[in-house]
């Protein structure tokens, strides 16, 4: 696992953003081979989605031939919904960019049979050749996409019951109320993570120091999912300060140091 330490959330999302930019241009995407994109929601990500338009919109960068698979979507609630991770996507991502809308995969959370649903979504991934970079965002309590604390680290695309954590947590988008939180959501698997060639996670705020102290330097548990990316060949998880609040001083050393080339 790679840790890449950022002195402020601006520069975490500008490093995030200048990498799968990088990834993006160099893999020279066609029609016929395209760049597949895994892509999470929350308040993490926005400063690389932010990142990411700057670079389009500057002629650095095109979407044209980049397939993206969402992590997640709330169950039962409409599409249309301000809060729904459709409307999320198209109002801070995909509707600034030059991406194809028959190019984006989001889990359909109203779905007649939502276990086909999850199915699908497999295969689809699948039929697309793969995930070629999952980005990511962590839970306060190290969940990665809608993987809540003792989930399977071998799980695929699935629905899943979220915890009372994550609802209080979710609660800031729908007016505070915890009744408004849906209870359940599709999700990709840690498995399905797992499976991408390379995942970037994005990790900022003191509220996540402990999370990514179990990520960092904790043991890999289903209690902090996102913790099983120490088994992946190429995972990096960016960080600003903040989140480093927990870590001991020895690792957060290592990782400076590392990334500044002294060892
Ligand atoms: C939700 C999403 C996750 C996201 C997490 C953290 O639970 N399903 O994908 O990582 O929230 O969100 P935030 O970045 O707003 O802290």
């Amino acid at each position: 696992m790679r840790v890449i330490i950022e002195p402020t959330y601006e520069r975490m999302s500008q490093w995030a953003a200048d990498y799968v930019a990088k990834r993006i241009i160099d893999a020279k995407p066609t029609a016929e081979k395209p760049f597949v994109l895994g892509c999470p929601t929350g308040s993490s990500p926005l400063g690389l989605y932010k990142a990411l338009i700057k670079k389009y919109e500057a002629g650095e960068l095109s979407f044209e031939n980049v397939v993206t698979f969402n992590m997640d979507e709330y169950v039962h609630l409409p599409e249309e919904h301000p809060e729904s991770y459709h409307s999320f996507m198209w109002k801070n991502f995909f509707s600034q960019i030059d991406i194809k809308p028959e190019n984006v995969h989001i889990l359909n959370g109203n779905a007649a049979d939502l276990q086909q649903e999850c199915e699908a979504y497999e295969k689809a991934i699948e039929a697309a050749g793969g995930i070629d970079l999952f980005m990511g965002g962590v839970g306060p309590d190290g969940h990665l996409a809608f993987n809540e604390p003792g989930s399977s680290l071998a799980s695929k695309t699935r629905i899943k019951t979220l915890t009372t954590d994550t609802i209080i947590a979710n609660s800031r988008f729908f007016d505070y109320d915890m009744n408004l939180v849906p209870k359940q959501a599709l999700t990709v698997g840690i498995g399905t993570v797992m499976a991408a060639k390379e995942v970037l996670l994005v990790c900022n705020g003191h509220h996540k120091a402990r999370a990514l102290q179990h990520i960092v330097d904790g043991e890999v548990s289903h209690k902090w999912t996102a913790s099983m990316l120490q088994m992946h060949p190429h995972s990096i998880v960016v960080c600003d300060e903040a989140a480093c609040d927990e870590l001991t001083v020895g690792t957060y050393k290592y990782y400076l140091d590392k990334e500044r080339g002294n060892l």
